[in-house]
């Protein structure tokens, strides 16, 4: 079964296109490399001893994006496809609004003329913004605080919106499920493929394991002042590959709906344990035996304290639960780093 993965060859995209050749799919990659490269690509395809069909293509090119459906019996949609860096979405909001939006609806118009109606959407935690409470369900306020969040949940809108019209329709009834994820990190066990973020990472997984290669110098923790066990934010990280694997969950259960019945639903994937800046730290000093020198420094603005899922939705309906645990994402995350110091080597 063919299913179109969009900005495929990013981080998330790699690991859910291993993910989906493990399961006997056939992904069919889009992706402009904005920010990525085709090397990730090229090495599942000598770690599978496969062929990935991958288009240079950007989502927001309608008649390319019709002739890749066109030439493709696809059967469902993977969209990653989008920016994603929150400071930048606030320098540059246009950019935001029309690549992940109006990439989104010319892509959603291409379905739609062609009669694919199988959709998993990359949402994130951030359209929750500070919540309320902990752990976080999926009917919690949203209320994301950056441009970057607005698009996501504008998306999820839409997608909504979708689902509602075709409630009643005889044909190609929407089905979708809009995946929250928390905070990815970590790398494919083979240490092929990983996060190679341009320029000095943002997150800070990446952030840390570049310091422990002696590419950066030290660690800057965003503020010790919260209110947290520690003093330091706390987060829900998941394993990549736990990430991917539920797609592939999702993918499943948006097949297994009747053809006639319209669905759309939010679903977050996170582990639902939280982990500090600083024990972060600790287990990945412990698993890779390298210290990693930090400051402390002010918080970082829009920032919250805590953040971590609720996932049980996941479990119950896509019988999908997350099964690696921090060790096992700080050492995925170290064996890629260093396999690979220049990241893809571009
Ligand atoms: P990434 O930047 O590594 O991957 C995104 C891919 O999309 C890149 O390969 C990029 O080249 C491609 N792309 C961007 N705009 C495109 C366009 N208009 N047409 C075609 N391709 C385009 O990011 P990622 O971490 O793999 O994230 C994937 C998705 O998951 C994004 O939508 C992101 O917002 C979402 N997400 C990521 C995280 C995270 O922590 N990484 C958390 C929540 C949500
Ligand atoms: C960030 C984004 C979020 C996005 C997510 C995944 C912001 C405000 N939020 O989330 O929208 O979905 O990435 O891409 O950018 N930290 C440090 N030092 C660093 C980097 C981070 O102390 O150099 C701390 C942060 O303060 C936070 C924790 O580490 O407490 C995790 O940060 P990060 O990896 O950037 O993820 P989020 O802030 O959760």
């Amino acid at each position: 079964m063919k299913i179109l993965v969009t900005g495929g060859a990013g981080y998330i995209g790699v690991h859910t296109i291993l993910a989906l050749v493990n399961e006997g799919y056939i992904p069919i990659v889009v992706d402009n490399l904005s920010n990525s490269s085709i090397e990730g690509i090229r090495r599942i395809e000598k770690l599978k001893n496969t062929t990935i069909k991958t288009y240079i293509c950007d989502i927001r090119d309608a008649e390319y994006l019709s002739q890749i459906f066109s030439e493709n019996d696809i059967q469902g949609v993977i969209h990653l496809a989008g920016l994603k860096a929150v400071g930048e979405s606030c320098s540059d909001p246009i950019s935001y609004y029309d690549n992940n939006v109006s990439g989104t609806l010319v892509l959603l118009k291409t379905m739609e003329k062609l009669g694919v109606a199988n959709l998993i959407f990359s949402s994130s935690a951030t359209v929750y913004g500070n919540p309320k409470t902990l752990p976080i369900k999926e009917d919690a306020k949203l209320f994301p605080t950056n441009p970057y969040g607005q698009s996501k949940l504008m998306i999820e809108k839409i997608c909504q919106d979708l689902a509602n019209k075709t409630k009643l329709a005889s044909k190609n009834a929407w089905k979708i499920a809009l995946l929250r994820y928390f905070n990815p990190i970590g790398a494919d066990k083979s240490g092929v493929v990983g996060e190679d973020p341009k320029g000095t990472p943002n997150n800070v997984m990446p952030y840390i394991a570049q310091v422990a290669s002696g590419k950066l110098e030290r660690l800057s923790i965003f503020g010790n002042d919260y209110p947290t066990k520690d003093g330091t934010g706390i987060r829900d990280y998941i394993h990549v590959m736990d990430l991917a694997e539920g797609h592939v969950a999702a993918l499943r259960w948006v097949l297994s709906i009747k053809p006639l019945i319209s669905e759309c639903r939010a679903i977050n994937l996170g582990t639902g344990s939280g982990t500090s800046v600083l024990e972060l730290l600790s287990i990945f000093e412990k698993e890779t035996g390298v210290k990693v020198p930090y400051v402390y420094s002010l918080r970082r603005s829009g920032d919250i304290a805590s953040c971590f899922a609720d996932p049980s939705l996941a479990h119950s309906l896509l019988g999908w639960k997350a099964s690696r645990n921090m060790a096992q994402m700080v050492s995925d995350t170290w064996r890629w780093q260093e396999q690979n110091p220049s990241g893809y080597g571009e």
